[in-house]
């Protein structure tokens, strides 16, 4: 094997965003002002690929990002992304070599978790992730949803929608996520560069449309949910309106004003669907109108994966459903998150701490990152057989304790 897997430099960096786009099956070059411009947003020293013949053949970075834990404490977490391997150097070991060395720097920095998006279920459970919150699609069938889209009222709330454009959602936007992403675990925090290409101020390499912002405002002016939405003109044969409004983004500071922003989209004048994606699996969407079956559920996928670098942070960092203890020892073949640790959790916090003590449950690191946000149980990964139960009534009590009541969500896509 001839490739070096090593850091990419400035000069590198154009044959490097080649490659990505080589990997993910696109034959477009970037233009030289995406270039610039991502790389302005990069850090080179976590931007890995493998170089033959000076080519580069492989791409993987990572960049710092905040992950919203039940509780809502956030936690530093490594942030994978641009995983390629070019088709004529794949199973060489070129990922394998490039995540095991970052995810070993990740933890010598202090990064209390590794993220990422998997494209493929199959690729990531090998290196210690495990699939950590899911995703759902919804259809809206607007007519059936018995809202009277002749008799738009604002909302009850005492608040008002406001349509604004994408310079004052860049001004706007980034106080209202910070607000919102502590209250929803699995949330993530957007740097400026996402508020600059999703609002189509900087190249991405994607073609980019203009969409809406509605937000909503509390009688005091203050932003408590924000809905990003695409339109799809189409009429019929019959001159009938049959427009599909697409959801980009809907998030609120609550159900109250969440609902509100919901049957705003669906009273749109011409408007005969609305679909969303990247949704919470327990959305309360179809509960916000008055025929909840109006909504249905069309889809649903993995979506957030983790992947424990510091077990005693991680697990001292979110909030538990009820005071108890538990000896988990989780098993690592990485070997980073690995031990016996006795976990405690009282009503003024929890803390966790290696043990000599016999465990209660056994599992491995895969299954401690399904568990870490919430969307797991411990039940349903010991019917899988990728957790044991040691003592009897340990997985009772672990139920108890790592029991959410909601579950996580990451609305973003990195
Ligand atoms: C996914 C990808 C990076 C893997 O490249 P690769 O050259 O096979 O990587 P490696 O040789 O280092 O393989 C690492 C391990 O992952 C496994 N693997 C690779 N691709 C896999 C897949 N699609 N599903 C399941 N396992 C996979 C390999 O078998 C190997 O396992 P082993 O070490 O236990 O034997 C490459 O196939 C690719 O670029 N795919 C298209 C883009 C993509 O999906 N990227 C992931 C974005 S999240």
């Amino acid at each position: 094997m001839s490739a070096e897997v090593r850091t990419t430099t400035e000069t590198e960096f154009a044959d490097w965003l080649r490659a990505v786009n080589t990997g993910f099956l696109n034959s477009a070059p970037p233009k030289p002002e995406e270039v610039a411009a991502r790389l302005a947003g990069t850090d080179l020293r976590r931007t890995w690929g493998a170089f033959d013949g000076g080519r580069c053949v492989a791409t993987y970075r990572s960049f710092s990002q905040e992950l919203t834990v039940p509780g809502g404490a956030v936690v530093a977490a490594d942030a994978v992304s641009a995983v390629t391997v070019t088709p004529s150097h794949r199973g060489q070991g070129l990922l394998r070599r490039m995540i095991t060395t970052d995810l070993g720097e990740a933890r010598d920095r202090g990064e209390v978790v590794a993220n990422l998006v998997a494209a493929e279920y199959g690729i990531y459970g090998r290196f210690g992730f495990g699939r950590a919150s899911r995703t759902a699609r919804w259809t809206i069938d607007v007519p059936r949803t018995g809202l009277d889209r002749r008799r738009w009222t604002p909302p009850e709330e005492g608040g008002r929608i406001e349509l604004i454009d994408g310079a004052e959602l860049r001004k706007e936007g980034p106080e209202f996520h910070d607000r919102w992403r502590v209250l929803q675990p699995g949330a993530i925090d957007r740097d400026e560069r996402w508020w600059r290409v999703n609002t189509g101020a900087e190249e991405s390499g994607t073609p980019f449309t203009e969409p809406f912002h509605a937000v909503y405002r509390s009688p005091e002016g203050r932003v408590e949910g924000l809905a990003t939405y695409t339109v799809e003109g189409k009429w019929n044969d019959g001159k009938q309106p049959a427009n599909i409004v697409s959801v980009r983004r809907l998030t609120a500071t609550s159900p109250a004003v969440e609902g509100a922003l919901w049957r705003f989209l669906c009273s749109l004048d011409w408007v005969v669907e609305v679909t969303a994606g990247q949704r919470s699996p327990d959305d309360l969407l179809p509960y916000y109108l008055p025929d909840p079956r109006a909504a249905r559920l069309v889809g649903t996928a993995d979506y957030l994966w983790v992947r424990v670098l510091d077990t005693v942070r991680a697990l001292e960092a979110r909030t538990y459903g009820v005071p108890g203890t538990l000896v988990l020892d989780v098993r690592d073949d990485a070997g980073v998150a690995s031990g016996r640790y006795v976990l405690e959790s009282t009503p003024d916090g929890a803390s966790c701490a290696p043990t000599s003590r016999a465990a209660d449950l056994v599992l491995g690191a895969g299954a401690l990152g399904s568990l870490y946000l919430g969307d797991e149980t411990p039940t349903r990964l010991a019917a899988l057989g990728v957790l044991t139960e040691e003592r009897p009534g340990a997985l009772a009590r672990a139920e108890a304790l790592f029991h959410t009541p909601r579950r996580p969500w990451c609305p973003d896509m990195f």
